[in-house]
């Protein structure tokens, strides 16, 4: 993204309200270059959660008490915050553990009820096995086939060939915003326009958009769209599914059990309305709670800024990091986020980032939850450094320089 920083934010002493990055390993300072795994959290989220445990702990939306009705209200208000944070009605938002859980639920409340043989599953190259399995499931369970749309060499989608697979059997396209691999910021809201335009269900993976990018879901023009919490500095087990409302109100339960009933009867059970109808059993309360700081954090920066910083240290590690002999990136994308997958000649990834870990520098290697994308490139593996507005240009050049002697070690 080339969005302009639009407030002067002292990023430095943002990343200081991080206590985790303040710790050494390995006896260097941490350099954490895993945000695209699991980002760090702000010490609002850690005291937010801290609060809820130490001062208003309950069971939400049972008890008439007072602990019962602040726990029901903070739970309530940050469904509301996260609302907000993405441009979408409170009600048409299903809180969950995270964006495998909100995938699954349209899979086996909206797929799985009305697919049948003959009809397609439309997927990209680039997703997450979290955005590719649970339709593979659904599939071998109603007949439907999967499709799948290529891409460029360069990471970026065939958006021909994308809509040339949107035949008139496919029902259903599960898409990515943002690839966790190569960092390719896909034209969501045009993807969007053509299938609507053939009458096919949207359902995009925003795992890694919504940390890094201004959201206004409802512009995507998309049916669903699914977050996970922890990559955006909640607390893990956290995220959401957002979905239209008419979706919502035709789906089935996809789990049974308390609270997401009005009345059971041994003869039949009359379901609560949306969302609560898709939150079967006690919910992460303290987790969504700290999601809600979260949010206020990112927000109280602005999405902007955010998607500026990240772009700057982008571009910063990528120049730096081609300067290096031997070092190829896997996702070379014009529209990129702060993601760089790489491979250096003679290397293998693992010692790369066992090597890296060592000089206190973490990186991720290995397929990242995507074996197809790694098929399209005929490697195992990579090696992945991913960054947020929390990290600083001296990190960026403290891992080039460990990369460099880590090189020199492999030989
Ligand atoms: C693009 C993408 N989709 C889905 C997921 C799965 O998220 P979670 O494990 O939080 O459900 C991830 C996590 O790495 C991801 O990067």
């Amino acid at each position: 993204m080339n969005a302009p920083a639009t407030n002067a934010i002292d990023w430095n002493a943002v990343r200081a309200d991080f206590p985790l990055l303040a710790r050494e390993v390995n006896g260097k300072p941490l350099v954490y270059l895993d945000s695209a795994n699991t980002s760090q959290k702000p010490a609002a989220v850690i005291e937010t959660v801290d609060d809820f445990f130490r001062r208003h702990n309950a069971n939400v939306s049972r008890a008439v008490h007072t602990l019962g009705s602040e726990a029901t209200e903070a739970y309530e208000g940050a469904r509301r915050t996260l609302a907000a944070f993405l441009g979408v009605r409170s009600d048409e938002l299903v809180l969950c553990s995270g964006t495998t859980f909100a995938i699954n639920l349209v899979a086996y409340s909206w797929a799985l009820p009305r697919l049948k043989p003959g009809d397609a599953i439309l997927l990209s190259r680039m997703e997450h096995h979290a955005n590719i399995v649970p339709w593979q499931l659904v599939a071998q369970r109603t007949g439907a086939t999967i499709k799948v749309a290529e891409l460029h060499q360069d990471g970026t989608l065939d958006l021909d060939a994308l809509h040339a697979a949107m035949t008139p059997e496919v029902k259903l396209l599960g898409i990515t915003h943002v690839s966790n691999v190569l960092g390719t910021i896909n034209p969501i809201a045009a993807i969007c326009r053509e299938a609507r335009k053939r009458g096919i269900v949207t359902v995009v993976d925003g795992s890694q958009a919504a940390p890094h990018m201004p959201l206004d879901i409802p512009s995507l023009g998309c049916d669903f769209y699914a977050i996970t919490g922890h990559k955006m500095c909640g607390p893990t087990g956290t995220g959401a599914l957002w979905a239209r409302r008419e979706h919502l109100e035709a789906m089935p339960p996809f789990l049974g059990g308390g609270e997401m009933i009005k009345e059971v009867r041994f003869d039949g059970t009359v379901f609560n309305d949306p969302p609560h109808r898709f939150e079967a059993g006690t919910p992460n309360i303290a987790g969504h709670i700290g999601l809600g700081a979260a949010v206020d954090f990112l927000s109280s920066l602005g999405m902007q800024d955010i998607a500026a910083r990240e772009h700057a240290l982008l571009t910063h590690a990528t120049e730096q990091l081609l300067k290096i002999d031997g070092l190829r990136i896997i996702g070379t994308a014009p529209e990129k986020a702060a993601v760089i997958s790489f491979l250096v000649d003679g290397a293998h990834a693992h010692d790369l980032a066992t090597l890296l870990d060592l000089e206190g520098v973490a990186v991720r290697s290995g397929h990242h939850c995507a074996h197809p994308l790694m098929q399209f490139y005929g490697v195992p593996a990579t090696c992945r450094a991913s960054f947020a507005f929390y990290n600083t240009h001296d990190e960026v050049d403290a891992f080039v320089a460990a990369l460099r002697k880590v090189r020199r070690l492999l030989g």
